[in-house]
């Protein structure tokens, strides 16, 4: 796992975006896994300013999301399709109809997350995923205990990431819906390479234990540890829990050429 500490956000976020767009400029039909939540949206916007600068095209570009809440009216604003839609689909070029996300509307929820694995199959695998974590350590929605084999499937979220994400919800914890699609561990792993952001001293713990912790279901952000591509980005305050961070410092800065993923 490489381990990047910037000094401050909106680097981690330059960071970031450097190697979404760099993946966009290498690969004829990349396929980007996209999420959602505050974590990745400096980075979008850093994105969506190279576009507008017309530096970067994803005009040949796929982008599948992660999870999906279950019971929201499909134009909800805190909708995960509607979010990515706003903060970054609709501001580049990436056509509308190449995003994808899990089908929550489905009558046989359970078929329509085979479906999605299957899509992601078919799509060729996802070059690259972006991750953001939970202050429990979840990715996507895979809450602590979610198999490290999961696939795509219902799971219904806990009060604390539910009390998280109220403020998508104008700070009402009951309006969260209680259930959720989410990419399952095991589909997650599949990407060719991860790269998870986070900043801020609220997630100083949660990091801490993904990256030096025990690989375990009970911080699923572990499983980071599991796959031969993974990039963890973090701010300093991010990095406060990490007992190697001088480590980490020291390698990035020494990063021959030669190795750049
Ligand atoms: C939600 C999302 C995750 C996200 C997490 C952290 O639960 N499903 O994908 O990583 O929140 O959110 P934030 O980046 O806003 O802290």
């Amino acid at each position: 796992m490489e381990v990047v500490i910037a000094p401050d956000a909106e680097r981690a976020a330059g960071h970031v975006a450097a190697i979404v767009a760099g993946t966009l400029r290498r690969l004829a039909h990349p396929v980007l896994g996209l999420a959602t939540g505050s974590s990745p949206l400096a980075a979008y916007r850093l994105l969506i300013d190279a576009h507008r600068r017309g530096q970067l095209s994803a005009a040949h570009a796929t982008a599948v999301l992660l999870d999906e809440y279950v019971g929201l009216p499909p134009d909800h604003p805190a909708g995960y399709r509607a979010f990515i839609r706003r903060e970054l689909i609709d501001q580049i070029d990436l056509p509308a109809e190449r995003l994808f996300a899990p089908d929550v509307e489905a009558d046989d929820l359970g078929a329509a997350c085979e479906r999605y694995d299957r899509l992601l199959a078919e799509l060729g695998g996802v070059d690259v995923q972006l991750l953001g974590i939970g202050t429990d350590g979840h990715i996507a929605f895979n809450e602590p205990g979610s198999s490290l084999a999961s696939r795509t499937r219902v799971k219904t979220l806990t009060r604390a990431t539910r009390a998280d994400n109220a403020r998508f919800f104008d700070g009402r914890v009951d309006d969260v819906p209680r259930h959720v699609v989410t990419q399952g561990l095991g589909t997650i792993l599949e990407a060719r390479r991860l790269v998870l952001v986070a900043t801020g001293a609220a997630k100083a713990e949660p990091i801490a234990a993904a990256v030096e912790g025990p690989l375990t279901a009970m911080c699923p952000a572990s499983l980071l540890q599991w796959h031969p591509k993974a990039t963890v980005v973090v701010d300093e305050e991010a990095a406060g829990g990490l007992r190697l961070a001088d480590y980490y410092r020291e390698t990035f800065a020494a990063k021959p050429d030669w190795q750049r993923w």
